[in-house]
């Protein structure tokens, strides 16, 4: 049966890595507890010491394995590090090329390396470098968006890459309950890395305000409005919100350096100003003007009728896909 465990996980279920705190220790604990794959998301400045608190904490709270995710267009150098020293049980990478050497470290380490990639090529590197897992994100992801088509087309190029060589597939991107699952196993895929369904929990770190949008929201637009300064050419995909509509043809010069505070907020224990246009989710400490912050969604948002605790997105997602596949698919 297609939808029994990967990599030592109980389930091929995964809760994506929710930048940038947004998967703190509650979340990956109760996914972890649930038995589906849970993954801390680690500051994008390098601050060994917080980070292995928040794996610590997250120890506490579940004796489960767990995972930590670092995009590596920022710097991460001593992060990895303590990733690796902690002995985590999985390291997900995004936004940057896999190594033969990371991989390498990570294995002496006894952690499991997943990156996620967006198209043919930068799997074919990653199964070069010897990774663990593949996540591969489609064009329908929330959040910063490095996948460039469409999964039901991509997944089953990259499982026929890398089938052979024994590493499963994960697909990530507008998945949402039994539905995408199985889909996702029809194309080939082992596993599903959601998102935005994760965002929407009683546990995720996000602004209540950012979860009741996600429910009463259906649409999202892939756009490159918000963080342009910070992060550049990084395309996002994020609710169509009154703001958003707006402002979405913003002349392509401007970005959120000189733009007025609309809000504060702190993260990962840094107390930070939000500028309007920046790519910054409005987190539970978050105040100021909510509703004219950037809010990622993935466009399977649509089917979002209500914030769950996170064992019961994962207790669906198993029970469902087993039904659904028993009763449609068996003959
Ligand atoms: C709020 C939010 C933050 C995200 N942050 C990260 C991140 O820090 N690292 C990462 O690898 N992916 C991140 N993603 C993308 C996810 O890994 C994944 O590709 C995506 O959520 C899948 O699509 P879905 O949201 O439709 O489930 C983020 C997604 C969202 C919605």
């Amino acid at each position: 049966m297609g939808w029994k465990g990967i990599l030592g996980f109980e389930y091929g279920i995964v809760q994506a890595p929710l930048g940038p705190d947004i998967s703190g220790p509650e979340l990956v604990a109760a996914v972890a507890n649930s038995g589906a794959i849970g993954i801390l998301r680690a500051p994008d400045w390098e601050c060994p010491d917080y980070l292995r608190e928040l794996i610590r904490k997250t120890k506490s709270l579940t004796d489960k394995p767990f995972g930590v995710g670092i995009v590596l267009a920022f710097p991460h150098k001593e992060n990895l590090k303590c990733v690796l020293e902690e002995k985590v049980a999985v390291l997900q990478l995004y936004w940057g090329e896999v190594t033969k050497d990371v991989v390498f470290d990570a294995h002496q380490a006894g952690v499991k390396v997943v990156p996620q990639i967006g198209n043919f090529e930068a799997a074919k590197i990653a199964a070069d470098a010897g990774v663990d897992a593949i996540i591969v994100q489609g064009h329908e992801a929330g959040g910063h968006v490095i996948g460039q088509e469409a999964l039901i087309a991509l997944v089953p190029r990259v499982v026929d890459l890398v089938a052979s060589r024994g590493i499963p597939v994960i697909a990530a991107g507008g998945i949402v309950d039994e539905r995408g699952y199985v889909a996702a196993l029809a194309l080939g895929a082992q596993g599903v890395c959601l998102g935005t369904r994760f965002l929407a929990t009683e546990e995720s770190y996000a602004h209540p305000t950012y979860k009741s949008k996600l429910v009463e929201m259906s649409n999202t637009e892939y756009t490159n409005l918000y963080g342009r300064a910070r992060w550049p050419d990084a395309p996002h995909r994020v609710l169509k919100t009154p703001f958003h509509m707006e402002w979405k043809n913003l002349p392509s010069h401007e970005n959120e350096a000189n733009q007025p505070i609309i809000g504060r907020t702190i993260i990962h224990g840094m107390e930070k100003e939000i500028r309007r246009f920046a790519g910054t989710v409005p987190n539970k400490t978050t105040t100021g003007d909510l509703e004219s912050m950037v809010m990622y969604a993935g466009e399977g948002v649509g089917l979002i009728k209500e914030i769950l605790p996170a064992a019961q997105v994962v207790t669906r997602l198993v029970e469902g896909a087993q039904t659904l596949i028993q009763q449609q698919f068996a003959s």
